[in-house]
């Protein structure tokens, strides 16, 4: 695949996609946000993918929000229009995919960066992570699922504290936050999304996929993530994943998972 804005590289299993517009810091513009859509898109699809990797490239930012300079003239429907086809096109496929996502937050993931790292299934950061949603100090409000995420994974107060504030936390504060689930130092972030994603991969990704589906289920409006993981636990049973894992079990010997 022939990308602009992103970089997308496979190796030993795992995605890297790699948000690589530098000299903007990594700001989602509209043709990055496709090119970010069609590369998880694609992971999705590929067999030979296991986890994805998602980071911004050079050491000062993941990604510093939604590109300001390309909706500063937006009308209102065209500003609804921009929130709608991004969330449905890459937050919410992000948070879907039935592979495991770990964002790398290597520095500044403001606004829209913010949005797309809550937007993977979890984050690690480096120590010179700085994250906030600024966007009332632009008049205008988070647009791609920062209301409704950041409240899940931080608490409403402190959620509501920044967004009202438009502050940056540092990557200690979203560690004590929850909103990251380990920090490091910049040279060793990606080492530890690997050695992490090491250790996801020797599960059953028929497995993990149900189990992303009914974490997941919790926060979708009318749905009963209990029924959801019923269903999945169910199904379980009758996959060649779960005759591995309990046979590999009982033999006293390590699972080879087929993942199907
Ligand atoms: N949209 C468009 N361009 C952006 C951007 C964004 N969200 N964030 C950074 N850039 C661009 C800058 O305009 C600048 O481009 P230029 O060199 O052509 O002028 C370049 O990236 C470098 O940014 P700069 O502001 O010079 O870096 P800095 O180290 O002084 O400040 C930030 C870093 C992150 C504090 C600052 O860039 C910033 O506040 N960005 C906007 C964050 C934001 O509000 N995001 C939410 C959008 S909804």
């Amino acid at each position: 695949m022939n990308f602009e804005n992103i970089l997308f590289e496979e190796n030993d299993q795992i995605a890297y996609i790699t948000i690589n517009r530098p000299a903007k810091l990594n700001a989602l513009n509209r043709a990055t946000i496709q090119e970010l859509h069609e590369a998880f898109a694609s992971a999705e699809e590929d067999r030979d993918i296991k986890v994805i990797i998602l980071t911004g490239s050079g050491e000062k930012a993941f990604v510093a929000g939604a590109d300001i300079s390309e909706f500063a003239d937006f009308s209102a429907e065209e500003g609804r229009r921009l929130a709608a086809e991004g969330q449905e096109k890459l937050f919410d496929l992000v948070a879907n995919l039935s592979k495991p996502v770990i964002a790398a937050v290597n520095g500044f993931a403001l606004g829209g960066g913010l949005e797309l790292a809550m937007a993977a299934h979890f984050r690690i950061a480096s120590d010179n992570a700085r994250m906030g949603l600024p966007e009332v100090s632009l008049g205008v409000i988070p647009g791609y699922g920062g209301t409704q995420r950041l409240p899940q994974l931080v608490g409403k107060g402190r959620a509501m504290e920044m967004i009202m504030t438009a502050g940056m936390i540092d990557a200690r504060q979203a560690l004590e936050y929850h909103l990251v689930n380990h920090v490091t130092t910049t040279e060793e972030l990606i080492p530890l999304a690997e050695k992490i994603a090491g250790k996801i991969m020797n599960n059953s990704s028929v497995a993990i996929a149900a189990a992303i589906k009914a974490v997941n289920a919790n926060y979708e409006d009318g749905v009963n993530g209990y029924k959801v993981e019923i269903e999945g636990f169910g199904r379980s049973f009758g996959t060649a994943d779960f005759k591995e894992g309990t046979s590999a079990f009982l033999n006293k010997r390590k699972a080879d998972f087929p993942g199907e």
